[in-house]
C-alpha cells in the first residue's frame, strides 16, 4: 500500500531522507509492506533553487496545504519551536503519526506530544533528535528494555567534539574551529546552541527521561559548554594522558537523579576519549547488560536521515506489526559469499 508523507523542511537532512528513500528503494520496500511517497514538502523559500528531484512533490510554504491534505504520516526536520509544536500537536490530533528530528522543540514539549499522540492512538518518533544515525533512541526504548538504567553517559554534540579534536590535535585556536566546524555543517544555524552545551543538554534530557522514565526539565540539568575552554586547558590535559571532552551525563543516585553537561577530561585509556571529531558515542550501564557502547555519527545529511527514515519505516511496521517473513530472505549470491575477505 502506499503511504503519503509530508516533509516538513528540506534542509541539510531533508535532502538526505528524499535521497534515502530513492537511492534504498528496493530495500525499503522489503522492509515494510508500504510504499512510503513524499507528497508534500514544506519550506520556507520556494525561490531556493534544489538539488534533489521534487518531481510529483508539492512544494509550499503554507502549512494548511498539507493540514488540508490526505496525509498518513508528518515527518517534522525544520526545527523550530512553539508553531513547530502547534502544527504537529494538531497532526497527532487528527490520529496522523509524527516522526521529527528536532531536539529543541521535542526536550521542551515531548511529554505533551507523546500524551496527544497516545490519547489519539498514534506515535511521534524522534531517533534522529539523539546522536544522529546512532540507534539509541530504540535502544533505551526496546533492545535495552530489560535492564535497570544506573547511567547514560555521551558525546552528544559533534560541533564541540571536532572543536575539541581540533584544538587538540592541530592546535588550532577556538574561533579557527569553530569556523570550520560551520563550513563543514555540523553547527546549528546559531551555534551558540552547541558551544553552550545546549544543544547536548537537550540531547542529554531525552536520554535521561527514557533511562529513568522520569519527566525532566531543562532547569534540572547543570549546563556548562566549551565557550570558556582555551588551547592552554587541552594542551595540560595532553601531558597528563587526558583528553577533554564535552560530555552529557545522567545517573541514578538512589535518592536523587543527576543531569549535567560539562566540558570533562577523561583518561586516554577511556574508549569515550578516542571519539574524534563530529562522531558521537553514548555509554550506558544496566543491571543486566553491564556496560554497552553506541559509536556513531552523531549529524549529517544521509546519517541523521538515516534514523529519521528508520522512524518512518517503523511507524508503519508498528501499526501493521510487519515482521520480514523468512520465506522474504533471499538466497546468498554464493560469489559474494566467497569474496577475498580474508
Ligand atoms: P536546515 O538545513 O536549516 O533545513 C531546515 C529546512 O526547514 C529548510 O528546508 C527550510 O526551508 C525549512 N524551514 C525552516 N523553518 C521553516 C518554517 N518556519 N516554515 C517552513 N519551512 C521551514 O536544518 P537541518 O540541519 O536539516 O535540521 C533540521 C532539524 O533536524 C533541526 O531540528 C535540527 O536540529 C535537526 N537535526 C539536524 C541534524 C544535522 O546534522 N543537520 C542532526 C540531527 C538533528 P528553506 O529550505 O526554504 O530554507
Ligand atoms: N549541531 C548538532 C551537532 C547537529 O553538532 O551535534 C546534530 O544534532
Amino acid at each position: 500500500m502506499e503511504k503519503k508523507i509530508a516533509l516538513l523542511g528540506m534542509g541539510t537532512v531533508g535532502s538526505g531522507v528524499l535521497n534515502i528513500l530513492k537511492e534504498n528503494k528496493d530495500l525499503l520496500l522489503n522492509s515494510t509492506d508500504e510504499l512510503l511517497t513524499i507528497t508534500h514538502i514544506l519550506v520556507s523559500d520556494l525561490n531556493k533553487t534544489r538539488t534533489v528531484d521534487l518531481s510529483g512533490i508539492q512544494v509550499t510554504d503554507n502549512i494548511e496545504d498539507i493540514k488540508n491534505a490526505e496525509i498518513d504520516l508528518v515527518v517534522e526536520v525544520m526545527g523550530g519551536l512553539q508553531d513547530t509544536k502547534t502544527h504537529l500537536l494538531y497532526f497527532l490530533e487528527q490520529g496522523i503519526p509524527v516522526v521529527s528530528a528536532n531536539k529543541d522543540m521535542l526536550a521542551e514539549y515531548i511529554d505533551e506530544l507523546e500524551h496527544t499522540a497516545l490519547n489519539n492512538k498514534t506515535t511521534i518518533l524522534y531517533e534522529g533528535a539523539v546522536a544522529g544515525g546512532i540507534p539509541i533512541i530504540h535502544s533505551l526504548t526496546h533492545s535495552l528494555n530489560a535492564n535497570r538504567i544506573s547511567k547514560v553517559m555521551g558525546i552528544l554534540n559533534g560541533t564541540t567534539n571536532f572543536m575539541l579534536t581540533q584544538m587538540a590535535d592541530k592546535g588550532l585556536e577556538y574561533e579557527d574551529v569553530l569556523k570550520i566546524a560551520q563550513d563543514m555543517g555540523y553547527a546549528e544555524a546559531d551555534p551558540s546552541a552547541d558551544v553552550l552545551g545546549l544543544d547536548a543538554a537537550r540531547k542529554t534530557l531525552l536520554l535521561a527521561r527514557l533511562a529513568f522514565k522520569k519527566r525532566f526539565k531543562m532547569s534540572d540539568l547543570d549546563v556548562i559548554g566549551i565557550d570558556k575552554v582555551d588551547k592552554i586547558d587541552i594542551v595540560h590535559g595532553k601531558k597528563a594522558n587526558m583528553t577533554l571532552k564535552l560530555l552529557g551525563v545522567v545517573e541514578d543516585k538512589s535518592s536523587s537523579y543527576h543531569l549535567s553537561v560539562a566540558p570533562i577530561f577523561v583518561d586516554n585509556t577511556h574508549q569515550l576519549s578516542n571519539v574524534k571529531n563530529e562522531k558521537n558515542a553514548v555509554f550506558v550501564e544496566g543491571n543486566a547488560i553491564g556496560q554497552a557502547m553506541f559509536y556513531g555519527p552523531g549529524a549529517g545529511s544521509y546519517e541523521t536521515a538515516s534514523a529519521v527514515v528508520s522512524d518512518m519505516i517503523n511507524t508503519f511496521n508498528l501499526s501493521s506489526k510487519k515482521t520480514i517473513l523468512p520465506e522474504e530472505f533471499g538466497e546468498v549470491d554464493q560469489s559474494k559469499e566467497q569474496s577475498d575477505y580474508y
